[in-house]
């Protein structure tokens, strides 16, 4: 090899090595975007009920492996951003691309890659398990008997297998919540939204359900899921979005937001970016509401 060629395959390879450091760093800093594909871009999005201006202009991009989690205070927008990316709600104005597309030219074949646990669901509570996730799996042309014998494991996995052949309608809160779970993985989706998702469960499926997402991303899933556990927010995510305003407040790594923010927790933080610092006064105006004299002798003479 000339010294020529020599120095210019050094300095390939220093190139190479660069990227690889840098896309290290970018990965130990929690949030890792380098040569990740892109699966969602969304750009000056926004969204108005009558004259209620929910999302401002909100830029958000997700790419393969995330765990986003998508935080924010009641009535920021959250549920609305999600059912905007599903195309359940169309009336937004913006740029939204999904899997590369635009989503107004969404194709049928990017709904079967698509996972969905609503924050509130209309079940078909006359159904048993076995017959709602069948039906729900042959939406995603998932034949009833490969459908059902997936969902009786995994449910199966979540305790929930004696109640496979019960109908939904005398479930727990948490019990309804496992089957919609299953409902949003029965067709191996690469991107999973989840609303709310693990409301109603308990400590033990709570658990569970952490290391499961966690070993999803590893497996080149996309989590997207909101929720008000901050608990759950602070240790699954490996990107924390705040919503706060109609627009992203905050976009970053649990440990990066607490550098940020000098807060130690992410409760903290959330209070100090959506500027809450009333709980005091809060507090003690409700509780005195409560208990006030004068309220009860008004409200039961
Ligand atoms: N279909 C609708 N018609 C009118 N207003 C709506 C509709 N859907 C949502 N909104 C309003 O949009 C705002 C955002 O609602 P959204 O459900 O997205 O909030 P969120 O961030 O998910 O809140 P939460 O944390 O309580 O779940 C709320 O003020 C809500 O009242
Ligand atoms: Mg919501």
């Amino acid at each position: 090899m000339g010294s020529a060629q020599a120095s210019l395959w050094y300095f390939v390879f220093y190139i190479g090595i660069l990227k690889v450091h840098t896309e290290r760093k970018s990965c130990l800093r929690g949030v890792w975007h380098v040569d990740r594909k892109k699966l969602i871009s969304i750009r000056d999005l926004q969204m108005k009920f009558g004259m209620h201006h929910v999302l401002k202009g909100l830029d958000l991009d997700v790419f393969q492996g995330d765990i986003i989690g998508y935080i924010g205070p009641n009535g920021a927008g959250k549920s609305t951003t999600i059912k905007i990316i599903l195309g359940l709600i169309e009336e937004y104005t913006g740029e939204v691309e999904i899997f590369g597309e635009p989503l107004r030219q969404e194709k049928l074949h990017h709904k079967r890659r698509i996972g969905y646990v609503p924050e509130s669901a209309d079940m078909y509570e006359q159904l048993t398990p076995s017959e709602y996730l069948s039906f729900t799996g042959t939406l995603y042309g998932i034949k009833p008997a490969v459908a059902n014998e997936k969902a009786f494991q995994l449910l199966r996995l979540l305790e929930m297998e004696d109640v496979f052949h019960q109908r939904i309608d005398g479930f727990s809160k948490g019990m309804r919540q496992k089957v919609l779970i299953v409902s949003s993985l029965l067709h191996n989706p690469d991107i999973i939204f989840l609303d709310e998702p693990l409301n109603g469960l308990d400590t033990n499926s709570v658990s569970v359900m952490k290391q499961i997402f966690k070993q999803l991303a590893t497996q080149g899933k996309t989590i997207f899921f909101s929720s008000h556990m901050m608990e759950l927010v602070e240790n699954v995510s490996n990107r924390i979005v705040l919503l706060s305003d109609g627009k992203v407040a905050a976009d970053a790594s649990f440990a990066e937001l607490q550098a940020q923010n000098q807060e130690g927790s992410l409760e903290g933080i959330f209070n100090q970016l959506t500027g809450f610092k009333e709980q005091e006064n809060i507090v003690e105006s409700f509780v005195n509401y409560v208990v006030n004299q004068d309220t009860k002798r008004a409200g039961y003479a």
